[in-house]
């Protein structure tokens, strides 16, 4: 436990990352801004830890941002967006998101843009509110990795029109992977964090970095990093614990070394 406005519990190599400020629909104060900070860092840190599931507790993932006057440290700056786990930047193990409820501003930016993969409810609600409240956005808490079709219409109407969406239509656009009854939904993440468990941590931690960094640098400068930062995972001890265990037909066991 990181804090009590912040469950981290490690069971089977999983982080369970859970937000909880029920009452508050998990919105971001400072408080749990920072510990959602601490906690990104200890995760990526953890050699018991392999893959993130991140949830709220209550009736919602995460409503934003806090806007109660005072909720955040004027003296930090960004201190809420210093909760989101810079995804391929620093955290190079996969994070996925368990989102249910709202789903609105900073826990789009936690739940969606800031995972590898959405696990949505069917209760999901996901949106922007901001611009109804007059609160200015920045096209960096939503444009990254969505394509450009569907950046123009979540510009004009999802987002600055303030329009929610349903995880239905969140899934047809492609912005969460999966969508199941409300009551299956951590059985739904810990199924795909098992997926994950069983691949080289190696193997992850360069696609994330080709497809996080990728996507920011020209195709020039993306191939040399890309050769560079894959390099050490091509003479791994895992490769070669992948090529014994197929010629003894095992399961092979990785070190993610
Ligand atoms: N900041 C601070 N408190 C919030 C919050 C937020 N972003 N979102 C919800 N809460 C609080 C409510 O004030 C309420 O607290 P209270 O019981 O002490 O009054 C509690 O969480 C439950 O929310 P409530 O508004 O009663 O639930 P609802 O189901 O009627 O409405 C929302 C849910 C999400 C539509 C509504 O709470 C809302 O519009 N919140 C603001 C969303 C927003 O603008 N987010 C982006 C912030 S940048």
């Amino acid at each position: 436990m990181v804090n009590q406005v912040l469950l981290y519990e490690v069971k089977d190599k999983i982080a369970h990352i859970t937000m909880n400020r029920p009452e508050k629909l998990n919105a971001l104060n400072g408080e749990l801004s920072d510990a959602l900070r601490e906690a990104w860092e200890r995760f990526e840190k953890d050699p018991d830890t392999l893959v993130a599931i991140l949830s709220g507790a209550g009736q919602s993932f995460c409503a934003g941002a806090d806007i109660t006057p005072g909720a955040t440290n004027p003296e930090v700056p960004y201190q809420v967006h210093q909760s989101y786990p810079q995804n391929g930047i620093t955290v190079f193990k996969p994070i996925i998101s368990a989102v249910h409820g709202y789903v609105l501003g900073s826990g789009y930016a936690l739940g969606i843009r800031g995972s590898d993969l959405t696990i949505a409810a069917e209760s999901a609600l996901i949106g922007f509110p901001e611009p109804k409240a007059g609160i200015a956005m920045q096209p960096i808490d939503y444009l990254p990795y969505m394509p450009f079709k569907i950046s123009l219409e979540f510009m004009m109407l999802a987002w600055n029109g303030g329009q929610i969406m349903n995880a239905q239509r969140a899934y047809e656009v492609g912005l969460v992977n999966k969508v199941v009854p409300d009551p299956e939904l951590m059985s739904e993440a810990i199924r795909w964090a098992e997926m994950l468990k069983e691949i080289p941590p190696l193997y992850i931690r360069s696609v994330k970095y080709g497809h996080y960094r990728g996507n920011t640098l020209g195709f020039l400068a993306q191939e040399r990093e890309y050769i560079n930062f894959v390099y050490p995972q091509v003479i791994s001890e895992d490769v070669r614990e992948g090529r014994r265990a197929f010629q003894e037909k095992r399961k092979p066991h990785f070190k993610g070394r």
